[in-house]
């Protein structure tokens, strides 16, 4: 079995964490060099990278990962294989690779080294932007869905932050698989954007949110809900899920707990889960991992998945992407782009 480590010395540009605070003051733009690759690793120059909220929270010292710094930044990304190590990874030459979020390699950098656990290979053809998102937002909907429901044709789910990158993963996978969604967003050109994209109704977060969904859903009942703006919001959606029905809590966009009434969890057995796509990541085999990014994949590839993107930038240009990326009501995922 081969063990040597090749040497590559290949210059590299990355976005560096120096310390925990607000990214424009505790990030930095790292010129080095990669100087050789492990046997069962790849070398991979990188197409594009999204900058996620998570990776702020991160930022801040406030996400569940908490690297030692300095450390490297970007979570999940797309780029391709263009040198690989003396073990058996040659079929992995050329080829275009999904980054999985292990937080194990930053993906904002022009080039990083990956082991092949960290990697997917997917087809040629597809916007990356669209690929570089797919491994946090689409697989949390997917999850989210599937892992903790049984939902037939007709089904209604129930979510908030709807315009969100997740929620129109779940209204794509709702449109594919024949289910209804009751959305729930914050803004009314949200509200114009979510029914453009197929959401069947939308209310707006506001005083009346009750009145408005006893109205939008017209007798019927949510049979799964999906959550994260948190507070006093999925207490409301709450009480118009089945009894027994599941609440899939992702993030809580308000910074509020949810509040969830005390007769809805006991007398009508509400259950309410976390859900943390990076462990699924952590305790899932590689082979399910990789059979659920083929179907994700495919489905984008077919137009039927997607996510709005709000722009690119160079990576140079990291302090205006972040800025961008941390606007209220921006219109979609802003990405970094390298080697371009
Ligand atoms: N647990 C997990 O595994 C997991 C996986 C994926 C994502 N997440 C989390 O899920 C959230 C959504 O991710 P994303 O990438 O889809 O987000 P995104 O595309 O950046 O969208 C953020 C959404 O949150 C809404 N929002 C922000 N502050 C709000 C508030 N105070 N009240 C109500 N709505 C608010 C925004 O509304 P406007 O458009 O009006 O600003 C927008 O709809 C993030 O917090 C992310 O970290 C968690």
């Amino acid at each position: 079995m081969a063990t040597d480590k090749k040497i590559i010395n290949q210059p590299i540009k990355q976005l560096r964490l120096i310390g925990n605070g607000q990214p424009e003051d505790v990030v930095e733009l790292h010129e080095g060099v990669i100087t050789s690759l492990g046997p069962n690793e790849v070398l991979v120059e990188m197409e594009a990278a999204p900058i996620h909220i998570s990776d702020f929270m991160l930022v801040g010292g406030i996400y569940g990962v908490k690297p030692s710094l300095p450390a490297t930044l970007g979570a999940e990304g797309i780029g391709r294989v263009i040198d690989v190590g003396s073990g058996h990874v040659k079929d992995y030459q050329g080829k275009r690779v999904i980054i999985l979020p292990y937080y194990e390699q930053g993906t904002w950098a022009t080039y990083l080294v990956a082991p092949l656990k960290n990697i997917v290979i997917v087809d040629e053809g597809i916007d990356a932007t669209q690929l570089a998102q797919l491994t946090i937002n689409a697989v949390t909907a997917f999850l989210t869905i599937l892992d903790y429901s049984e939902l037939n044709q007709g089904d209604w789910i129930g979510q908030t932050a709807a315009n969100s990158a997740v929620g129109q993963y779940v209204i794509g996978l709702a449109k594919i698989n024949g289910w209804k969604t009751l959305n729930i967003v914050r803004r009314a050109e949200s509200a114009e954007f979510v029914r453009s994209i197929g959401g069947d109704e939308v209310v707006i977060i506001g005083d009346n949110l009750g009145t408005q969904i006893e109205k939008a859903l017209d007798g019927k009942q949510l049979d799964h809900v999906l959550d994260t703006v948190g507070g006093t919001t999925i207490g409301t959606i709450a009480g118009f899920l089945k009894s027994r029905g599941s609440i899939v809590g992702y993030s809580s966009e308000s910074g509020q707990t949810p509040v969830i009434r005390p007769l809805d969890l006991f007398y009508r057995r509400l259950h309410y889960h976390g859900f943390w796509v990076i462990d699924w990541f952590r305790i899932t085999p590689k082979e399910q991992i990789d059979r659920l990014i083929q179907h994700l994949t495919g489905l984008v590839d077919e137009g039927r998945l997607s996510a709005t993107v709000g722009g690119t930038f160079p990576i140079e240009k990291y302090k205006e992407a972040f800025q961008a990326a941390k606007q209220p009501g921006r219109p979609g995922k802003y990405f970094l782009t390298f080697n371009q």
